[in-house]
């Protein structure tokens, strides 16, 4: 097949950052996505509703003119959330998820849960009115290595948060190993996950084949080839757990290149050029669309994409770079071809 028409995706995992960085990436989303859940771990981050309008109100601004891309907000959970808050964010209809980070996990997660037994009461209500929970499911503890740390956290954490509220729907964000592939598949009704570009593409050589390479850090970190298989296998099989979150997480070039660089890998550029190219080479490129277009949206209850989009097999090269506000972002691929290409979109 050298060609594929679909129905126009979404991204049901994405940073866009603020301000005029916003401005510089919104596009490439933009470009492809009817809709993005979008992740609310801003400086401050977006904790309540009214934070969620405002942060909404400013990526509608900084799109293209023409574009038709919804975001769709989320709140960033705390020890401190409130269950009212819960309620006014359903109410709002533009909030679509609670982002649970345990604190300290990653970039920008100073502000997030420091013991799960403070959220029960919040978890609750979200149970109650259908709002999501979105988790980064890493533990913190130090004493854990860091390659263990989400097959830990689907122990420790995730397993008793699906027992203790049987009607909480739960996405596993960006799963990274086999055992939370096997945790989604075996687990209850409402559990699902997301599935980054990046870890269907590289195992956690990537970041070490040569030297140190920091635009392959994210977290969770890369994992064993045997991991990787295990996500390509989810991704393409057909299952309507599994649907397409990129993850997508610009930084600037001197964050990432650094003593102490920043976790996040840019793909916002190029994912669902990228996702073709390993659907393809799972000989599975007849379920990109289930994966891409149709999962995520009937996971959410929204309505899915009427837009269509076509690939074709012409490869083309990824630039360097990208400007990201002041400064330039490295993206995933950078310098390299990319054998899928966009040829055409009717976003009605
Ligand atoms: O690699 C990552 N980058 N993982 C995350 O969980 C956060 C993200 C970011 O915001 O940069
Ligand atoms: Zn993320």
């Amino acid at each position: 097949m050298t060609q594929i028409t679909m129905t126009r995706p979404d991204d049901w995992h994405l940073h866009l950052r603020d301000g005029a960085a916003m401005a510089d990436v919104v596009a490439h989303s933009a470009r492809v996505f009817g809709r993005a859940i979008v992740m609310p771990n801003l400086t401050p981050p977006v904790v309540t509703t009214d934070g969620a309008l405002g942060y909404r109100r400013r990526i509608l601004a900084a799109l293209p003119a023409e574009t038709t891309f919804e975001p769709l907000m989320t709140l960033y959970l705390t020890d401190r959330t409130p269950p009212a808050e819960i309620k006014m964010a359903v109410e709002s209809g533009i909030v679509h998820g609670v982002k649970l980070y345990p604190a300290g996990a990653t970039t920008n997660s100073e502000a997030g849960v420091t013991d799960i037994a403070r959220v029960g009461e919040v978890l609750a209500v979200m149970a109650e009115l259908g709002l999501p929970l979105q988790v980064h499911g890493e533990v913190t503890d130090p004493g854990v290595d860091l390659f263990d740390r989400e097959a830990v956290f689907l122990e420790r954490i995730l397993a008793p948060i699906v027992e203790e509220h049987p009607g909480l729907k739960v996405v596993m964000e960006h799963v990274t190993t086999s055992e939370a592939v096997s945790f989604v598949e075996n687990a209850r009704d409402g559990v699902a996950a997301t599935i980054t570009p990046h870890h269907l593409l590289m195992n956690r050589n990537a970041i070490f084949s040569g030297g140190i390479r920091p635009h392959h850090y994210c977290l969770p970190v890369l994992k064993r080839e045997r991991h990787r298989q295990a996500l390509v296998r989810a991704a393409t099989s057909g299952n309507a757990r599994f649907f397409l979150g990129t993850d997508s997480a610009p930084h600037s070039v001197e964050t990432k290149e650094a003593p102490c660089g920043c976790a996040g890998i840019y793909s916002a550029h190029a994912a669902l050029e990228l996702y073709a190219g390993v659907f393809e080479a799972a000989g599975a490129l007849d379920r990109l669309e289930a994966f891409a277009s149709f999962h995520g949206a009937d996971y959410y209850q929204l309505p899915r994409n009427t837009g269509s989009i076509t690939l074709v097999q012409k490869p083309w090269l990824v630039p360097p770079a990208y400007r990201f506000g002041e400064s330039s972002l490295i993206p995933l691929s950078a310098g390299e071809t990319v054998a899928w290409k966009i040829e055409e979109m009717d976003c009605h």
